[in-house]
């Protein structure tokens, strides 16, 4: 498979890891072993101990943890207001910036900025947050990431709600002309629900401890790909 941009003119499904369910630690060594032709995003969860109740890691870490792989990295920020830091982030070599439509209260301007520095600008929206708050801001937005749990911790039980809300969503950009906008999925997917959440609209899938818990990342990655390309529609 070849990188992540041609993927997605292709129409292909992205199976994204987030490294927060891995050993934080020795998460170098584990990127480095990511096999290309199977993970062509790695998901980042960036968390800062106020947005939500877990702490992770900052720039300097992905800075230092880029140096790995050549797999693009996709930053999901969940920092209270991301305008205080965004500006670390836009700097690292990172293909994708998303920031938290809860988190600031100037989103358009945010998502052009990241957009202004070439990156791939996401949305992200909790479970809480009515989906129709953010129609007004597809255009600013490459993506929209659909939190599918509450924020802030790997392992917690997928929110089928968030299916409706993905095809609501995914409707309304068809209706307006934003075809180009991607969904991205975010929170307790596995290979029981990643066919509902790709036939729904979402062509981003992050997923944590379901591919972390054990055996081999990548074999993993590729399991889920394989079921989530079945239900391709
Ligand atoms: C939650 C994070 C997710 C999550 C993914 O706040 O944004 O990326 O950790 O892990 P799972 O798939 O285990 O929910
Ligand atoms: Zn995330």
């Amino acid at each position: 498979m070849s990188g992540i941009t041609e993927v997605i003119a292709g129409g292909g499904i992205v199976v994204s890891p987030s490294i927060i369910a891995a050993d934080l630690s020795t998460a170098g060594q584990l990127v480095s072993r990511m096999d290309p032709d199977i993970i062509s995003l790695i998901h980042l969860d960036v968390m800062d101990g106020h947005f939500v109740p877990n702490l992770t890691f900052g720039p300097g870490y992905i800075q230092n943890l880029s140096a790995h792989t050549q797999i693009p990295l996709d930053a999901h920020l969940m920092i209270e207001p991301p305008e205080n830091s965004i500006s670390s982030y836009l700097e690292l070599d990172v293909w994708g910036v998303t920031i938290h439509y809860e988190a600031t209260r100037f989103p358009a301007r945010l998502l052009t900025k990241i957009r202004d520095a070439g990156k791939h600008a996401g949305l992200a929206v909790n479970p809480a947050t009515p989906i129709e708050s953010i129609f007004d801001l597809i255009f600013y937005a490459d993506k929209v990431l659909i939190m599918s749990v509450d924020p802030g911790f790997y392992g917690q039980s997928f929110m089928k709600e968030s299916l409706k809300r993905i095809e609501k969503l995914a409707a309304f950009a068809v209706k307006e002309g934003h075809k180009d906008l991607l969904i991205q999925i975010d929170g307790g997917i596995n290979k029981d629900n990643i066919k509902d959440a790709v036939s729904s609209g979402a062509r981003l899938i992050v997923t944590g401890g379901a591919v972390f818990k054990e055996g081999n990342i990548n074999d993993n990655v590729a399991a889920l790909r394989a079921a989530a390309i079945k239900a391709k529609p």
